[in-house]
């Protein structure tokens, strides 16, 4: 019952790049700039958690918190779509909740984990798109710097807890610095968030637009993956090869 099971991105290449895909017991963080493909890989996830898998994976249910307001119900459909699944029972399988400020993100939190200890086994995903949009509006400056990164660490100790507890696949996307440096194009995107952040993501991958529509996913830090990237595209069928 608690083995680890993985989730599909939408795209082989990008599997194989994972081992397989969004593994459970674990934190997968994805970083990029806008337009990269976090959310719409946020949204496939979501469709392909539902869906039967390797070593006896069934499929479950997804929570979804948005705090960019970019969740899309049609976006879901077309991909329900692509993968030849009912989509009414797509978005019923979908919990859904909009954190509107970062204290609000940390309680809803709470009540998932909640949620999940009255409901064991339902729920494999859950989804944090952006984990730290909020931090940067509600702790904004140097001076309120430790105090973000105090309750970002809270935040995700308790995403920990959730992934591991209920045998959870949690999926975080996260933004990129934007100073001067980072404009040139040969200098490679950083990830915000610090060493919180940084320790506390088992697995981060870097996405990024290159030319003719195309993405690039590039592992930026795990413990077992190889230090490779792959191409992927974005469809209305959500993220493909
Ligand atoms: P931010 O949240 O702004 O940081 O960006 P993001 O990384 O979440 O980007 P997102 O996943 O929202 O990607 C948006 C991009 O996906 C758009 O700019 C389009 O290039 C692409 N896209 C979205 N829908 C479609 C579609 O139906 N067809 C195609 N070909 N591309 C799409
Ligand atoms: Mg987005």
């Amino acid at each position: 019952r608690n083995q680890i099971f993985k989730l599909s991105t939408g795209s082989t290449d990008f599997d194989k790049l994972l081992e397989g895909g969004i593994e459970s017991m674990a934190i997968t963080e994805v970083f990029g700039e806008s337009g990269s493909g976090k959310t719409q890989l946020s949204h496939t996830l979501c469709v392909t958690a539902q869906m039967p898998g390797p070593n006896g994976y069934n499929g479950g249910k997804v929570i979804f918190i948005d705090t960019e307001h970019t969740f899309r119900t049609d976006r879901l459909r077309s991909i329900a779509d692509r993968f030849n699944l009912d989509r009414n029972g797509v978005l019923e399988n979908i919990l859904y909740a909009r954190a509107y400020t970062s204290d609000h993100q940390y309680q809803l939190l709470k009540n998932v984990g909640e949620m999940l200890h009255r409901e064991a086994g339902v729920f494999k995903l859950l989804i944090v798109d952006s984990i730290i949009s909020h931090f940067r509006v509600d702790y904004y400056g140097r001076k309120e710097m430790a105090h973000r990164q105090h309750r970002l660490g809270q935040l995700m100790a308790r995403l920990h807890k959730i992934s591991e507890e209920y045998n959870i696949a949690v999926f975080i996307t996260n933004q990129i610095m934007s100073d001067l440096n980072n404009l040139e194009q040969s200098d490679p995107q950083r990830p915000v968030g610090g060493n919180i952040l940084a320790h506390a993501s088992t697995t981060r991958i870097s996405l990024r637009k290159v030319l003719n529509g195309k993405r690039i996913a590039k592992v930026y830090a795990s413990p077992n993956l190889a230090d490779s990237e792959v191409a992927f595209t974005i469809t209305s069928g959500g993220i493909d090869n």
